[in-house]
């Protein structure tokens, strides 16, 4: 199971790394949009520090344009992946940029004929959004299962699943029982991970007893 960080900021890159939880990194435009700086500039910083996949969005909605985007991003880094939304022309340009060898990233899943349509059109990734799903009362955990499924009963789809729009620390729990392949976490929810009362409490315990050895 690998753990990206779902981030544009580099000092939460940096600190997911430190921890090994870094094993690559997810942007979007409202995430890019919250740092200084330029757009291509972002991404390049965020390469050096990152060796594996980087995921960057394209802002084209129509196939040529997505396909230039695309091969453009491409050139930052070799670890560049082209995040490209859920739409006909989007998977139109999945094919293109799949046969030069270019990896992508179809984001903006809702449903599991989404994803089919996605692996079938060779996108490297599939991105489907938890959150976002749980927040209309839909059961984002379930689509989850359901596309694994889809996924693991035909092995030709050589696709992975990003699950993305993580927003509790139950969701990384539930996703990892799964044996979902990729989870794409905000470092808000990497530390609400690493808390827990009982370990603060132990720990101020252990120090008060120490005292007497002092
Ligand atoms: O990677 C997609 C993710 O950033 C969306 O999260 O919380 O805006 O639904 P959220």
């Amino acid at each position: 199971m690998d753990i990206y960080v779902d981030s544009a900021n580099l000092t939460e890159i940096r600190q997911a790394k430190e921890l090994g939880l870094a094993d690559g990194v997810t942007t979007n435009p409202t995430l890019i949009a919250k740092e200084r700086g330029e757009f291509t500039e972002i991404l390049k910083d965020i390469c050096k520090e990152i060796s594996g996949p980087v995921h960057a969005e394209v802002l084209s909605l129509d196939s040529d344009g997505i396909v230039r985007e695309g091969r453009e991003l491409a050139k930052i880094s070799d670890n560049i992946v082209i995040k490209i939304p859920m739409i006909k022309d989007g998977l139109k340009a999945v094919r293109v940029l799949k046969s030069e060898g270019i990896d992508t990233n179809v984001t903006l899943i809702f449903s599991a004929g989404q994803a089919i349509l996605a692996a079938k059109a060779g996108a490297t990734y599939v991105c489907p959004f938890l959150g976002r799903l749980d927040d209309i009362s839909h059961d984002g955990l379930d689509l989850l299962g359901v596309i694994r499924s889809i996924l693991v009963n035909n092995p030709d789809l050589e696709t992975r699943i990003i699950a993305a729009s993580i927003r509790t620390p139950n969701h990384v729990v539930e996703l990892s029982t799964m044996g979902v392949d990729i989870l794409t976490v905000p470092s808000k929810v990497l530390s609400q991970l690493e808390k827990h009362p009982l370990t603060d409490i132990g720990i101020e315990a252990f120090a008060k007893d120490a005292e007497k050895f002092k």
